[in-house]
């Protein structure tokens, strides 16, 4: 079995890298923002400050977060509801980001993320995969591209979705989050020192993918997939 951790900021293409490899290979694709998305959902509908660890720790219990795959697409469950695009909009990147935060939440989620690692290959997205979550990662990729590359990428992503939104908007909540993300106490998202660094401002996507293929065969030559 094999894992593969990309790890960067948002809006640097991670998910479309590795859906492709996942697609490619055979092997799962796990999108670990969508669990912290989920548990930021939950706090919204009670209401709850996303900020404040005491309360967000007192909630947990009454959360119940499954992975799902179907045809190697993803389905995350809150208490058994498919929570589909909800948790996808520019509010629930906020509270996700403010719940990921704390450390209970990153506790809470720890086990669904590696135990899925330890039943299938997977290539796995996030902040903190090659730090935390799968340290003994075959290839580790730290994928960033310039803000203004990725504000425009995560433009056309919300557009696409039907969701309102401007360019300054996008760009500067975009920023808030990458600094809050990178700058929290437990596992923030930085690079592990072993990650290869992948800036892909100027490529496309395709382009992009096909370099990191070329990585992650080069890493795992000789490896089986299951
Ligand atoms: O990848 P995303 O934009 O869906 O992630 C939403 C938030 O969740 C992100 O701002 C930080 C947090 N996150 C995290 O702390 N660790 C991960 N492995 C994935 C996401």
């Amino acid at each position: 079995m094999i894992q593969i951790a990309i790890d960067g900021p948002s809006g640097a293409g991670k998910s479309t890298v590795a859906k492709a490899l996942a697609a490619r290979l055979g092997i799962i694709y796990v999108d670990t923002g969508a669990l912290y998305r989920t548990v930021g959902y939950y706090v919204r509908q009670k209401e709850t400050d996303p900020k404040d660890p005491v309360a967000v720790e007192a909630l947990l219990p009454e959360i119940r977060v499954d992975l799902s795959y179907r045809n190697g697409t993803q389905t995350v469950s809150l208490n058994g509801e498919d929570l589909g695009d909800r948790i996808r909009t520019p509010e629930m990147s906020m509270y996700a980001s403010a719940v990921s935060a704390i450390p209970a939440v990153r506790a809470f989620l720890l086990d669904t993320q590696r135990d899925i690692a330890k039943r299938h290959s997977v290539i796995m997205d996030g902040r903190d995969i090659g730090t935390v979550i799968l340290p003994e990662a075959d290839v580790k990729i730290f994928l960033t591209a310039s803000d203004e590359c990725r504000a425009q990428r995560r433009c056309e992503e919300l557009c696409a979705k039907g969701i309102a939104t401007t360019y300054e908007e996008v760009l500067r909540d975009m920023q808030e989050r990458d600094r809050a993300d990178s700058t929290r106490a437990v596992a923030p998202a930085i690079a592990a020192p072993d990650a290869i660094p992948f800036d892909n401002s100027w490529m496309t996507p395709e382009e992009c993918v096909e370099r990191i293929a070329a990585i992650v065969a080069e890493k795992t030559a000789g490896k089986s997939l299951h």
